[in-house]
């Protein structure tokens, strides 16, 4: 089993490996000996890993309550989360109790923000059961609900106690649902250096995704360390996402996330090489790593309709939009833009050749 602390306020630990789900009631017995636990999952990942969890939880000696919600980015609203803080009540869950994620990301980011708000913030634990979650939205501390002017428009920043990561998890996903974490996961690989990105190459996130896993989240424990409210580095972790969140809007959220982020990856190294802003030629072997795991590299929606629903982003301020120009493998760099040049961007690396 692979271990990662991650130094914010508070600290925590990630373990990542098989059967780490089985162990997690010892686990936590370390943590909160005394605590009443609620496991919040959704209506797919109950029937999987639900018994499994209680298990171990109750062999540790733990009370727990569980709630289940059904599965899907349409439950991530007001709805889910008014059901979810309503149970935590008629357990009643109290401050020094405990909230467990089970799940992906939708689970993760709103039993997270369910933890933050119930009794103005109680502890709570993430065990990621996609690729998705595993690499990126377990670790990190944002929660969030969509609104229906976009995704994760309410939200909180709130560290977990513990991320467990059973990887003997990510053999139940449906290969589209495995894709979309590899989308994150190879983001990851382009932000931080050629040896992780090396792993993209030589296959190693279907033969071993312990390791991958655990040098992404590395890599993104040291970024979150230094940057927890994302005023400043932590934004690099949107590498794609601008681009990536317009597709996603334009196909109606029919297009799920990590795909979405793979084209929008995809477009935007394409554009700064062909803009002569990258240090070396890239956009081939992110596009290969990335066609490799079946992700899409283009999109059908044209440029101007992708600008106009980028303009649109969280992240612009004022006139201006922070974009990430990948460099190199490796390196990449926060700039701002006008608003108005997204069009211009987009256009640049919108076609495959
Ligand atoms: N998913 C990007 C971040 O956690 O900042």
């Amino acid at each position: 089993m692979k271990r990662i602390q991650v130094n914010t306020k508070p600290s925590y630990e990630v373990l990542i490996g098989p059967g780490v789900l089985s162990e997690s009631g010892a686990y936590l017995k370390g943590l909160f000996p005394d605590s009443r636990l609620a496991v919040i999952t959704d209506s797919t990942v109950a029937p999987l890993y639900l018994e499994t969890a209680r298990e171990s939880l109750t062999a540790a000696g733990y009370t727990v309550s569980t709630h289940v919600f059904p599965a899907g980015e349409a439950s991530k609203n007001f709805v889910t989360l008014s059901g979810i803080l309503e149970f935590l009540a008629s357990v009643p869950l109290t401050r020094t109790d405990c909230l467990i994620a089970l799940g992906g990301g939708v689970a993760g980011d709103m039993a997270g923000f369910a933890a933050a708000c119930y009794l103005r913030g109680i502890r709570y634990v993430q065990m990621p059961t996609t690729l998705l979650s595993a690499v990126d939205s377990s670790v990190g501390g944002k929660t969030a609900i969509d609104l229906k002017a976009g995704k994760n428009l309410a939200g909180a920043f709130l560290q977990p106690s513990a991320v467990l990561c059973d990887t003997d998890c990510l053999r139940s996903l449906p290969p589209e649902v495995f894709a979309d974490g590899a989308a994150e996961a190879v983001k990851t690989g382009v932000l931080c250096d050629e040896s992780l990105f090396a792993l993209f190459e030589d296959g190693s996130l279907t033969v071993n995704p312990a390791e991958v896993i655990a040098r992404c989240v590395a890599y993104k424990a040291g970024v979150v360390e230094r940057d927890e409210r994302e005023q400043g580095e932590r934004k690099l972790l949107n590498l794609g996402h601008t681009i990536g969140h317009a597709i996603e809007k334009c196909s109606g959220y029919r297009i799920p996330h990590g795909h979405a982020v793979a084209a929008g990856l995809a477009i935007m190294a394409r554009s700064a090489e062909r803009q002569g802003m990258t240090e070396e030629p890239i956009a081939d072997r992110i596009c290969a790593c990335l066609k490799a795991q079946n992700l899409p590299v283009v999109t059908e929606y044209p440029p101007d309709m992708l600008a106009e629903a980028a303009g649109a982003d969280k992240k612009r301020s004022g006139d201006e939009i922070t974009i990430i120009v990948p460099r190199k493998i490796g390196r990449c760099a926060l700039e701002k833009i006008p608003v108005s040049g997204l069009l211009f961007t987009i256009r640049a690396g919108w076609r495959e050749n």
